[in-house]
Formats: C-alpha cells, sequence, structure tokens
C-alpha cells in the first residue's frame, strides 16, 4: 500500500527574504519526500509565509505599505529561491488566506467549547503616542542591573540580566520614543495547565512523536518539578488592536497572537492545495477535509530547534481538543552555522546568500549534496566550511561518482555505437553487492539519516572505482583482442552508475534527471535497482554531468558583495584591488545609519597617555550639558599618537561617534569615538588621518 502523507516545513516570518538556514530545512524536508515519493508514496508537501504578527504590521508601516502589500512583496521573491534549489514544495500559501482566517476560529471555538479557554486581565506596556500595546521587543531602557542604556524590554546585551519590562529604568518606546504606560487588558488563555491537557501531552510525547533528545527538553515543562507541578502554563493567545493577525470570534479589537494562527497555516495550505487540485474552495475543502479524517494519512513538521515548544506542546494540544488528528512526528533539526570555527574575516564574514550563490554559477546540487552528507536525524547544528565544502564535491561527488560515467561512457558510445554489452561473473558481482545496498540505504533515507546514506554510497561508489582501477579500460582500448572485455568492464560501468545514481536522486534530483535521459532509461526509482539495462540497450551522448566547485567561486561568494562582480565566473584570474585596501561593507540601509550618531566636537584639550605610545586622550566638547546645567565633556582615548602631537589637535573640531556604548580600558572609561581614516594595509601604507569638518560647523551638530 502506498502511504499517504502530509509533510510541512516551518512557515517562514513574512519579514524577510530567505537565508540559508532556511534553504538546510527545506532541502532536508525535500530530499525525505523526494526519497518518499519514489517509493511510490503520495505526499503532500506545503508550506506558506507566516504573516502576522507586531514586526511584520511595524516594518510594514515603515516600509509605507499596508501588512498584506509587504507580505506580498516578499512572498513574491519565495519562487527564485525555491525553484533555484529544486524544493518541491506542492503548494505555497498565507497565513493570512481566507482559509487559515476559517480554520483558526473553528479551532479556537472547539476549544472554546472544550472549556480550555480563559480570560485574564494582565497589566502591560501601552504606547500612548502609537496607541498600542508594546511587544517586550519594542519596550527600550536602561538596564536595572549594569545601567547600560538602551536595552531591550527582556534582557540585557551588555550584561546578559534577565527583567520584565516593567523592570527597565526610563523605559521608552523604540516605536515612538514615548514614555510607556502601564495598562490593564483583557487576555484569552489557552489552559494548557489543565490536566486534560498535560495528561494529553504525556502520552503524546511518549508517543515516539519526537526524539529523543527533544522529550528530555520538554519533559521538565509537562512532568511534575520539585514542587510537584510541572513548569507549563496557561498560554497567553490574544493580542490587542492595532494587530495584524486573525480575529478571535465574539472579541471585537481581540486578536489571535500570531503563533496561535500560524501552526494552523499548516492546515491552511493544505486546504489550499486540495482547492487547487478540485478547481474549487467548497470541493478542495471537502477533500481536504477527508484526507485528515482517513486514519492512513500521517503528518509529518520538520522545524528548527528554536520552535520546539509551540509545536510539541502547542500546537499537539490544539489539534487534539479541537478533535484534529496529531502529527505522527515532529522533526526537529539543528542550526546550521558558517565557519563558526574560524575567526569572522573581513572576507568571509558576510554569510552564504543563497540568491548570490546562485548568481555564481554555483550548483544547487552541491549546496544540496554538501548539506546531505552531514544531516542527521538528531538535533544537533551543522556547520558549513567552505574548504569542506570543496573536498566533499569535487572529491567524493565528482571524483568518485560522476567520474566513472565519464570514464566508460566515451568508450561505449564511439567503439560500441553507444550500445551496452553483456556482464562477466566478476561485473556481476559486483553489481549484485551494488543492489544488495538498497535496502540499506532506503532505510538510512526513511530515518532521516541522510550523512549515512551518503556514506554507503560512496563506500559503493569506491568498490567500483576499484574496479575500473583493476580493469583499466583505458589500457584495454589500446590492447589488441580486448574489445569484449572493454565492452564488458564499461558496461558495468554505466550499470553501476545508475544504481549509484538511483541512490543519490533524493538528493541530486535535476543530476538524475540529466542521467535519466543520458541512458535512455526513464525515470530512476528505487525498486528499479534490480534488473537493470539489457545488453544491446542503447544510451544517449555523454555530456559533462557536474563541473568541480572552483575555489574562486567560494572567495567570491564570501566575499563583501561591492567584489563578488569582480571575481565572478571561475575564469576570472585576479580579483581586483578593493578600494583602500579594504573590501566593502555589506549594504546597509538608511536606517541602519541613522542608528550612528555622529557629532561635531571640539578637541577642547589633548594629551598624551602615560604607558601607551598609540594613544592620545581627548577631552571633547560636544555642545551637550549635565544635569546641572553644566557643559558636559566627553573623555575619549583614540589611537592617533603616532600621527598628531597633542598640541596640533587643540581647538580643533572632529567628528564624534556619540552613541557609542562607553568602554571600559585600561587607562579610564572612553565615552565614545572619533573619525579617522587608514589604509586597510596599515604595513605598507601607513598613516592615519582624523576627519575636520568646514569651518562653520558648530559642536553637537548632528551629522546626516
Ligand atoms: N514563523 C516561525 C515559524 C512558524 S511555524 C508555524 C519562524 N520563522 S523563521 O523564519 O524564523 O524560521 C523558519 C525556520 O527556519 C525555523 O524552523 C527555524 O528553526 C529555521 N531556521 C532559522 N535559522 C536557521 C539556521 N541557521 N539553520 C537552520 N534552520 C534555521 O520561526
Ligand atoms: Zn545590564
Amino acid at each position: 500500500m502506498p502511504r499517504q502523507l502530509f509533510v510541512t516545513t516551518a512557515l517562514p516570518y513574512a519579514n524577510a527574504p530567505f537565508h540559508i538556514g532556511h534553504m538546510m530545512e527545506y532541502i532536508q524536508a525535500d530530499i525525505w519526500v523526494r526519497f518518499q515519493r519514489m517509493h511510490g508514496s503520495a505526499v503532500h508537501f506545503v508550506c506558506a509565509d507566516d504573516a502576522h504578527g507586531a514586526p511584520i504590521m511595524i516594518a510594514a508601516e515603515k516600509a509605507g505599505k499596508t501588512p498584506q502589500q509587504f507580505v506580498a512583496d516578499i512572498a513574491a521573491g519565495r519562487k527564485e529561491y525555491l525553484d533555484g534549489f529544486h524544493i518541491s514544495f506542492d503548494n505555497w500559501h498565507s497565513t493570512d488566506g481566507a482559509e487559515n482566517h476559517q480554520l483558526a476560529q473553528d479551532i479556537y471555538r472547539a476549544l472554546k467549547k472544550n472549556g480550555l479557554i480563559d480570560t485574564r486581565t494582565i497589566e502591560q506596556f501601552f504606547d500612548p503616542d502609537k496607541n498600542m500595546f508594546l511587544p517586550d521587543r519594542f519596550i527600550k531602557g536602561e538596564c536595572p542591573k549594569c545601567h547600560a542604556k538602551d536595552q531591550y524590554g527582556d534582557n540585557c546585551e551588555v550584561c546578559g540580566a534577565v527583567y520584565s519590562p516593567t523592570e527597565l529604568i526610563n523605559p521608552y518606546s523604540a516605536l515612538s520614543g514615548a514614555t510607556p504606560v502601564l495598562r490593564t487588558s483583557e487576555h484569552f488563555f489557552f489552559k494548557l495547565s489543565d490536566p486534560r491537557c498535560l495528561a494529553f501531552l504525556d502520552q503524546w510525547t511518549q508517543s515516539g512523536a519526537v526524539q529523543p533528545e527533544v522529550l528530555n527538553k520538554i519533559a521538565e515543562w509537562i512532568e511534575p518539578g520539585e514542587d510537584g507541578k510541572p513548569k507549563m502554563g496557561d498560554w497567553d493567545i490574544s493580542r490587542d488592536a492595532p494587530y495584524f493577525g486573525i480575529e478571535i470570534p465574539d472579541a471585537p479589537g481581540k486578536y489571535f497572537y500570531v503563533w496561535l494562527d500560524a501552526p494552523i497555516g499548516y492546515l491552511a495550505s493544505l486546504q489550499n492545495r486540495f482547492a487547487k487540485i478540485e478547481g474549487d474552495a467548497a470541493k478542495g475543502a471537502a477533500a481536504y477535509t477527508a484526507f485528515m479524517a482517513d486514519p492512513a494519512t500521517e503528518q509529518y513538521h520538520f522545524i528548527g530547534k528554536d520552535i520546539i515548544t509551540f509545536h510539541t506542546l502547542f500546537w499537539p494540544a490544539m489539534l487534539h481538543f479541537s478533535g484534529r488528528k496529531t502529527p505522527n512526528a515532529v522533526f526537529v533539526h539543528g542550526f546550521l552555522t558558517i565557519n563558526s570555527g574560524e575567526k569572522m574575516s573581513k572576507s568571509r564574514g558576510t554569510g552564504l546568500n543563497p540568491l548570490k550563490y546562485l548568481s555564481l554559477g554555483m550548483n544547487p546540487e552541491w549546496l544540496r549534496y554538501y548539506l546531505a552528507t552531514k544531516l542527521t536525524p538528531r538535533n544537533e547544528d551543522i556547520e558549513f566550511s567552505p574548504e569542506d565544502f570543496m573536498a566533499r564535491v569535487n572529491s567524493d561527488l565528482i571524483g568518485k561518482y560522476i567520474n566513472i560515467a565519464s570514464r566508460a561512457a566515451g568508450f561505449i558510445s564511439k567503439r560500441f555505437g553507444g550500445k551496452l554489452g553483456a556482464v562477466s561473473p566478476d561485473g556481476a558481482g559486483l553489481l549484485d553487492t551494488l543492489r544488495e545496498g538498497q535496502d540499506t540505504i532506503a532505510a538510512l533515507y526513511e530515518s532521516r539519516e541522510f550523512a549515512k546514506a551518503l556514506r554507503e554510497v560512496m563506500l559503493l561508489a569506491d568498490k567500483v572505482n576499484a574496479y575500473v582501477d583493476a580493469n583499466k579500460p583505458w589500457e584495454l582500448a589500446k590492447k589488441e583482442g580486448m574489445e569484449a572485455r572493454l565492452h564488458d568492464v564499461c558496461t558495468v560501468c554505466i550499470e553501476a552508475f545508475r544504481l549509484l545514481t538511483i541512490y543519490l536522486k533524493p538528493v541530486l534530483p535535476a543530476l538524475a534527471a540529466s542521467v535519466e535521459t543520458f541512458l535512455n532509461s526513464g525515470p530512476l526509482s528505487f525498486g528499479k535497482a534490480n534488473g537493470g539495462l539489457p545488453a544491446g540497450h542503447a544510451i544517449g551522448e555523454y555530456q559533462h554531468l557536474m563541473q568541480r566547485v572552483d575555489i574562486k567561486q567560494l572567495d567570491a561568494l564570501f566575499e563583501a558583495p561591492a567584489l563578488a562582480v569582480a571575481a565572478q565566473g571561475a575564469t576570472e584570474t585576479v580579483a581586483t584591488t578593493p578600494p583602500g585596501g579594504e573590501a566593502l561593507a555589506p549594504t546597509i540601509t538608511i536606517d541602519d545609519f541613522a542608528k550612528v550618531d555622529l557629532r561635531i566636537a571640539s578637541i577642547v584639550n589633548c594629551e598624551a597617555v602615560e604607558g601607551s605610545t598609540k594613544l592620545l586622550r581627548l577631552t571633547l566638547d560636544a555642545g551637550e550639558k549635565d544635569d546641572a546645567g553644566q557643559p558636559r565633556m566627553r573623555n575619549v582615548f583614540s589611537g592617533i599618537a603616532s600621527a598628531y602631537k597633542p598640541e596640533d589637535l587643540v581647538g580643533k573640531l572632529t567628528v564624534l561617534v556619540a552613541n557609542l556604548a562607553p568602554r571600559k580600558m585600561k587607562f579610564g572609561v572612553s565615552e565614545g569615538m572619533v573619525l579617522a581614516a587608514s589604509h586597510g594595509d596599515e604595513k605598507a601604507n601607513p598613516g592615519i588621518y582624523i576627519l575636520n569638518p568646514w569651518p562653520g560647523a558648530q559642536p553637537g551638530m548632528r551629522i546626516h
């Protein structure tokens, strides 16, 4: 019986384009889905944009768009990534779609009917200018512990303290700058601490639906702690208007918190798919309902480690207590990190931009293959290392696998009219070994042990290469009377290549399609490992199947944006010298720039620093006053002693970074930084030049 699967990946927030972490999740899920399809399973593989919530509403407002338009613009950019990396979603939808509004309200009503919704009055910060309640992220102020300024409402980035927004000193709204006021509001809660919920979650999480390491993490939420009570409390599922979200039925001005309707978006996207299949919304809804009611339907969610509680506690409880099917499993993966072991360097510290990868002509299947060699079914981080990437692709994928075809195909077409020959017992033995691998490899794909599956495939490829090296077709080709053996050996290679291609097809779908054309084999699938292409079968002309990774492509990939163009294409030999000896930093927006507050400052005093040959101590007047109305001076250390005598600077104007966090140095606290120019390669081009504004600028003026 073919299986019937409903598979999702997490719904990305619709406030930014994809990054490489998203692509990793999609590639992992896509490999699994393609494997299932190759086994004849019917799969519905769906995703959607996660459209709602305060951050998106605020970002849309800043961009001068309606939230709907903002989200639609982000959605329009998705296809390029998904097609580019061969992600085979069957449907892409939005949590703002009509289906989701309906489903979220239905689920809420069912939970309410079940006595699992409660209301409670809570006290929260409110922005009187913006007329809205502020999420913690949008409240800033002075850290109550270390007094660092401009810290977020939930934790301090300087000392790491965790607190509630009400503890901040001089809190202000990050949206308007206004001082927030405390206001009460009625909120809706999902009663997860209800004994029924705890009992259900205990059973569901123990049912094999989560990985053991994930179970350990979540057990503390549902198992009784030292005080005999579980940590799991009720869940606040409502937000007050203005909010971009779904309205709560019979509660004017109240919306579902984005995390309530987000996972429901999985169901909405599936229902939307059925509507497309049926060509009609009502028929689609009926088909969807029937599909989800079918006990044979299996439901799986691929997610990252940061959203475990939402998916393994809140989501199954929502489904179960609204009378729905619960997930068969939630597959949690770790995070992809880029070169974290190395110090971030200027040329390689920009991360891995998926579209840039594609625009450099890098093969998407290199990335699919490389990530697959690292992916396990466990919740563990994986690391992208450029050197490792190149080694895996060039030595294994090309060196061990692609080369099998390129070494044999030429002889078949030139010497044997493109036709396969007969196989003698030694070759048949090798092919049997390869065919025997299929069950193991299939089981490894099924259990998401992709790294192990590819290791098995490469071990088999090693055996084929050993056979090639032992038989040396290039020498057989030169010897007289060895025609038949040459035909035999090359035929074995082609059949071996076909088998390895079957095993790699979930990872390398586009390559497998080229191989199917080249071999004239029709679609390859696991079931077709046995048998094989018969003697006399005509294969096509061999076209080069895959290029090697060129180090220059990797250099260009991790270079700062301005330079990537110069190094584009693997043929370019010299990269241009960057201006001033330093590559341009990644593009920022005007908002990013506005975060840096540059002021004209007068150098009131300047002196050498005892014990330092590099530093000068500057006393700066940036037009500021202290609480008593007296001029406030800034003490700033600057590494310019090699270029200026203290007396030359006194009385001059310069530029101060006025909102830089104060820094404690050996010689005292530096309250800002002055701007100076220098070459990227200071050894070859020494010299440091402090900035000096045109006459007329006054201390305190902001530089825009
Ligand atoms: N919108 C929520 C998910 C709602 S699901 C009903 C969200 N969005 S997200 O865009 O921040 O993340 C989407 C997925 O990408 C999550 O599964 C997240 O774990 C994953 N990743 C984000 N960064 C990642 C890496 N660096 N590496 C791998 N996956 C990462 O969370
Ligand atoms: Zn602090």
